[in-house]
């Protein structure tokens, strides 16, 4: 039991129940002097009038600061030969700023100058409209400012800790 009486719920438990629902797999980025990226599957359509979007991202995550200091964001929605690139903005021993993008292609966001994953599925560009308490992670939702379909492609997914397709790693992945 928690201080307030309601039943302790195991982190590893919770993943592994959460990890039963399949989704994508996008990449959220950031532009300016200190451009950065991370993978996030927590990705909602939100709203189409106003067009609106959310991601959630915990508060110990550089990207939690970067997105707060842009004001700006985009999201790539990842094709399925792009688990190397979900995997990579995942690794929190990648090099930050520009340096991370070096060994990825992307290319500029018209709108947020953030970089964009070449070959993705969809390419958002957003405002960054309002953020919420969402306990260890604040829920960021996207005005958005460009939604494009990108390559006519499979998708990548993320179930039970695992991408797909071509995930070589057996551990899987932390998300
Ligand atoms: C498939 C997958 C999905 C993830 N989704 C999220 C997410 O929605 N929000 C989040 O904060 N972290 C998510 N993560 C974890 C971050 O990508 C990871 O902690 C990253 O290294 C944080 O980067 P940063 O601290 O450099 O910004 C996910 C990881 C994986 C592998």
């Amino acid at each position: 039991m928690t201080a307030t009486g309601e039943p302790a719920l195991d982190r590893s438990v919770l993943r592994r129940v959460f990890g039963t629902f399949a989704t994508g797999v996008t990449v959220v980025t950031v532009g300016g002097g200190e451009p950065h990226g991370m993978t996030a599957n927590s990705f909602t359509a939100v709203s189409l009038d106003p067009p609106l979007l959310l991601v959630c991202v915990e508060h110990d995550a550089v990207m939690h600061e970067a997105l707060v200091a842009a004001g700006r964001f985009a999201v790539s929605v990842l094709a399925a030969g792009h688990g190397p690139v979900a995997r990579y903005f995942a690794d929190r021993r990648r090099p930050l700023g520009g340096e991370q993008f070096v060994s990825v292609d992307v290319h500029p966001g018209e709108h947020t100058g953030a970089p964009l994953i070449d070959g993705a599925l969809a390419h958002f560009e957003c405002a960054l409209w309002n953020a919420y308490d969402g306990g260890d992670h604040t829920i960021f939702i996207g005005r958005l400012l460009d939604a494009r379909c990108g390559e006519d492609d499979a998708a990548l997914l993320f179930h039970r800790g695992r991408l797909s397709p071509a995930d070589r790693d057996p551990s899987g992945v932390a998300a």
